[in-house]
């Protein structure tokens, strides 16, 4: 993908739904009594996996355009696959789904591609064992991961590490114990499946940064409309703020409290942004966003924010490549176990563009520079790293080309599409 340089960014966007809550909808659905219709959904190669999934567990689900229908059969409605479950991308999918079938009566195995079976999949068996599940995987870490029938008791958890995929999947497993499950986190995580758990009909409780689930009977069928995904949104609006000359409006913007860090520190580093048109959809808070191109300067991220803007950290580190001054983010460790070793491939192929980036064991330190150039730059067949340099490229003084380019399917399909859209070239 060849990317040259822009001049400015104007219009009105929609950006794709929320992958975190697209995949929770399908899930939930598939465990629930009744039929789930879900709007709004993202097509996206990873949501599109847990769809797949949940067909070969025996749930009829049906798809036209956006809406997607879950013909749910109840908390121990599934049946056994009669292959291995591909879970492609997506570690939401692995994660969460193995919390699920800790507690089903069939034998069942989990897989997926290359980057997935490099993935930390410990984090999930060991707690899952706690709760009495028979798990296997090769260095008891890696997929595939091999799930015997089991009965699980609750347990009391501190998870080492902020993740939402951790606490899900431990929730979900606590669906099924003979007593509660409470899951503590360093920092509390995306709440999507607390909230969406709670309108399906189980019982949740929170104090702090702890979250119990009571284990129930069935879970109900509920309609869903999936927000766009500020994740997604984030693309546009570092874009909007570091092209000159530019105003956007991104419409339809998920902003629950435990995802929008990223529009706290844009705000923070002088960004101009109008949040307007806030209301509540599905229990989750939307809004549009208006971004006006601004002169940023660099800060310090660390704790307990870092959760709320994990995956949005790529952007950020090409908006502190050219604002003034210096930036640091630390606490962000995690980094080095997504999709890529983010920080690696932010270190690399951002410098290769001229940027004055050094990696830590835990995140970045960046300091502004006036411009950046064209390079050719590699994707690490990353979603999030290949939208992150297409706009750094788009602001670049030359032509960029990235490398397997088009892995932006597993959350953004028409990434490239929009951006042309509302882009203006001298
Ligand atoms: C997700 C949780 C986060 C995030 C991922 C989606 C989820 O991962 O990075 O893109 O839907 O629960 P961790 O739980 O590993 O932090």
């Amino acid at each position: 993908m060849n990317i040259n340089p822009i001049s400015s960014l104007r219009g009105i966007i929609n950006i794709p739904s929320d992958k975190s809550i697209s995949h929770r909808s399908v899930m939930f659905g598939s465990l629930a009594l009744g039929t789930t219709t879900i709007y709004n959904f993202l097509m996206g190669d990873d949501c599109l996996s847990t769809i797949q999934c949940f067909r070969a567990l025996g749930i009829p689900i049906s798809i036209d355009g956006t809406t997607v229908v879950v013909h749910g059969k109840g908390m121990h409605g599934l049946s056994a696959p009669n292959d291995l479950l591909d879970c492609g991308n997506s570690g939401t999918t692995v994660r969460l789904l193995s919390g699920i079938l800790a507690a089903q009566n069939f034998d069942v195995a989990l897989t997926g591609d290359a980057s997935i079976q490099k993935r930390p999949m410990k984090r999930v068996i060991e707690p899952l064992r706690q709760m009495g599940a028979d798990l296997n995987a090769a260095k008891d870490n890696f997929c595939p991961i091999h799930i015997k029938p089991s009965k699980l008791t609750g347990i009391t958890y501190h998870s080492p590490v902020a993740s939402a995929q951790v606490k899900s999947c431990l929730l979900l497993a606590g669906l099924y114990g003979s007593s509660p499950t409470t899951v503590v986190e360093p920092s509390v995580s995306r709440d999507h499946t607390e909230r969406m758990l709670g309108a399906f009909g189980a019982t949740l409780t929170r104090q702090d940064t702890a979250v119990t689930v009571v284990p129930c009977e069935e879970l109900y069928a509920t309609d869903i409309t999936v927000p766009g995904d500020i994740s997604s949104a984030a693309f546009f609006m570092v874009a909007g703020l570091i092209t000159p000359d530019s105003d956007i409006t991104i419409k339809n913007v998920g902003i629950n409290p435990t995802r929008k860090g990223i529009l706290d520190v844009l705000l923070q580093m002088g960004g101009d942004i109008t949040v307007f048109n806030e209301k509540i959809v599905c229990g989750e808070p939307v809004c549009d966003l208006r971004v006006r191109s601004s002169k940023l300067h660099g800060t310090t991220i660390g704790g307990s924010i870092i959760p709320t803007l994990i995956d949005e950290i790529p952007i950020l580190a090409v908006a502190a490549c050219l604002a003034e001054g210096k930036t640091v983010i630390q606490d962000a460790a995690e980094l080095k176990v997504k999709e890529s070793n983010r920080i690696a491939a932010l270190h690399s192929e951002l410098s290769k563009m001229g940027a004055d980036i050094t990696p830590t064991e835990d995140g970045l330190i960046v300091n502004g520079i006036k411009a950046l150039h064209g390079a050719e730059l590699n994707s690490f067949d990353d979603h999030r790293i290949a939208m992150s340099l297409a706009i750094a490229a788009c602001n670049a003084s030359s032509s960029s080309a990235i490398y397997n380019a088009d892995c932006v399917k597993i959350s953004f399909p028409n990434f490239y599409e929009l951006l042309h859209e509302i882009t203006t070239r001298e």
